[in-house]
C-alpha cells in the first residue's frame, strides 16, 4: 500500500503548446479510492498514464509513497493497470490469463496457481478458471481483467474506464463489486471515468478536471453540496443543477417575483468584481412549488397579486415512480430559461400548466457571473 502524489505534474504533448494536464496537484491517501472525472479530452487518461509511466512528465513530479517515480519505467513502479479494452489472450484459459504477468516475472508454477486461485475466489471466478475468455460473459471477462491486476499485489491500482464496455445494468452491479473489492483489499486506487454518477458512487474522493486543470477535489457529498465553481456545479448531479443569472438587489437576488436572501459577503464579493448580477444554482430537488395553475393564466380570472417566485411553464413531465421531473421554461429578466424541477411522483403536474417555484431557504448556490467561482458558503 502507498500514497500517490501528483506534484504540479504537467504533460505537454509534442507539437502542442497547451498542456494536456496542467500542474496537477493531488495527494492520494494510502488505501484511498480516488476517481478522476471530467468531459472528454480533459486529461484524465493522460494523468493516469503519467502515473503509470506510459507518458512523459514535462514538469513537476510524481511520487508513489516516498519514491519519486517521475522518470522510472512502468515495470519499476509497482502498479497494475486495468484498461477499458482489457484484451484477454483468447487462446489462454482464465487461469493462464490471470497468472500471465507472474509467469513473465519468473514466479514458480505452484505459487502462481495459489495466487490465481485466491484471486478467483475473491472475484467469484473459481468455476471458470479452465475456460477460455470467449466462453465468458462481459462482466466475467471484466473480472478476469481485475484478477490479472490483483494477483500482482501492486501498491497501486490504476483503472481507465474499465466498465465502459459493459451494458448499463452490468455496469451498475460491477461498479459496486469493484468498489467493495477495493475496500476489502485496501489497495490505493486511481480510477478514471467520464461518468459523474460512477465517480460519485465509487470514489472516497473525486477530482473534477476540465481542460487539463483541476477544478475541485472533494468527497462526493461536498462536491454535490458545495461545488466550487459553475463548471463543477453543472457537471456533477443528474438532472443537472439549474443555473440562472439574476440581478442583485438589496439583501438578495431577484428571483421572478420574489427576492431570495443571499449573504452580504457573497453580494459584496460580486460587487467588488463590478458585477450587477450573480448566477444562482438550484438543484431540481431544492425547488418548492408554491402554486400550481391548473388552467392556463389567459383563461383564469385575474388574481389580485402575482404569485411568488418564478413561473415555470411545464413542457415535459418525466415520471420515474417515486419522483417526477418537470422540464419547463421560465422567463428570467426577459430571457427564456429551461429549468428542471423535481416533484412528487404521485402528484405530477400536467403538460401545459404552470408551476410557481421558489428555491428552498439555504439551498441555493451563488456563483460569480464573470469568473464562475463560488461566492456563497
Ligand atoms: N498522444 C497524444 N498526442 C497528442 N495529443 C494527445 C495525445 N493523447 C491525448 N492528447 C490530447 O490531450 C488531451 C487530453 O487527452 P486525454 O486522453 O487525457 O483525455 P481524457 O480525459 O482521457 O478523454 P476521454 O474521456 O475522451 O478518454 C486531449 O486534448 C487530447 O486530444
Ligand atoms: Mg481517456
Amino acid at each position: 500500500m502507498a500514497t500517490v502524489t501528483f506534484d504540479k505534474a504537467t504533460r505537454i504533448y509534442p507539437g502542442s503548446t497547451k498542456p494536456a494536464v496542467d500542474a496537477l496537484e493531488i495527494d492520494v491517501e494510502d488505501g484511498e479510492f480516488l476517481v478522476l472525472v471530467g468531459p472528454s479530452g480533459c486529461g484524465k487518461s493522460t494523468s493516469l498514464r503519467m502515473l503509470a509511466g506510459l507518458e512523459d512528465v514535462n514538469g513537476g513530479a510524481i511520487r508513489i509513497g516516498e519514491r519519486d517515480v517521475t522518470h522510472l519505467p512502468p515495470k519499476d513502479r509497482d502498479i497494475a493497470m486495468v484498461f477499458q479494452n482489457y484484451a484477454l489472450y483468447p487462446h489462454m484459459t482464465v487461469a493462464d490469463n490471470m497468472g500471465f504477468a507472474l509467469k513473465i516475472a519468473g514466479i514458480n508454477k505452484t505459487e502462481i496457481r495459489a495466487k490465481v486461485e485466491e484471486a478467483a475466489k475473491i472475484l467469484d471466478l473459481t468455476d471458470y478458471l479452465d475456460r477460455k475468455p470467449k466462453a465468458l460473459s462481459g462482466g466475467q471477462r471484466q473480472r478476469v481483467a481485475m484478477g490479472r491486476a490483483i494477483v500482482r499485489e501492486p501498491q497501486v491500482f490504476l483503472m481507465d474506464e474499465p466498465l465502459s464496455n459493459l451494458d448499463a445494468k452490468l455496469r451498475v452491479s460491477t461498479r459496486t463489486q469493484i468498489a467493495s473489492l477495493q475496500r476489502r483489499l485496501g489497495i490505493t486506487t486511481v480510477y478514471v471515468t467520464h461518468d459523474q454518477v460512477e465517480a460519485m458512487t465509487m470514489g472516497d474522493r473525486v477530482v473534477v478536471l476540465k481542460d487539463g486543470l483541476l477544478q475541485q477535489i472533494d468527497s462526493p457529498r461536498n462536491m454535490y453540496d458545495r461545488p466550487s465553481n459553475l463548471f463543477v456545479a453543472g457537471f456533477i448531479g443528474s438532472p443537472a443543477m439549474n443555473l440562472v443569472e439574476v440581478p442583485i438587489t438589496d439583501g438578495g437576488v431577484k428571483f421572478g417575483n420574489s427576492v431570495v436572501p443571499v449573504s452580504r459577503e457573497a453580494l459584496a464579493a460580486a460587487s467588488e468584481k463590478g458585477d450587477t448580477t450573480v448566477t444562482v444554482g438550484v438543484r431540481p430537488e431544492h425547488f418548492e412549488v408554491v402554486e400550481h395553475d391548473e388552467v392556463p393564466k389567459s383563461l383564469a380570472k385575474e388574481s389580485a397579486e402575482a404569485p411568488a417566485g418564478l413561473a415555470v411553464a411545464v413542457n415535459v413531465v418525466e415520471e420515474l415512480g417515486a419522483d417526477g421531473y418537470v422540464y419547463g421554461s421560465a422567463e428570467v429578466n426577459g430571457v427564456d430559461k429551461e429549468l428542471v424541477v423535481r416533484v412528487n411522483g404521485r402528484k405530477v403536474p400536467d403538460k401545459g400548466t404552470k408551476l410557481h417555484v421558489v428555491p428552498r431557504t439555504g439551498e441555493i448556490h451563488v456563483f460569480s457571473t464573470s469568473t464562475g467561482e463560488r461566492l456563497s458558503d
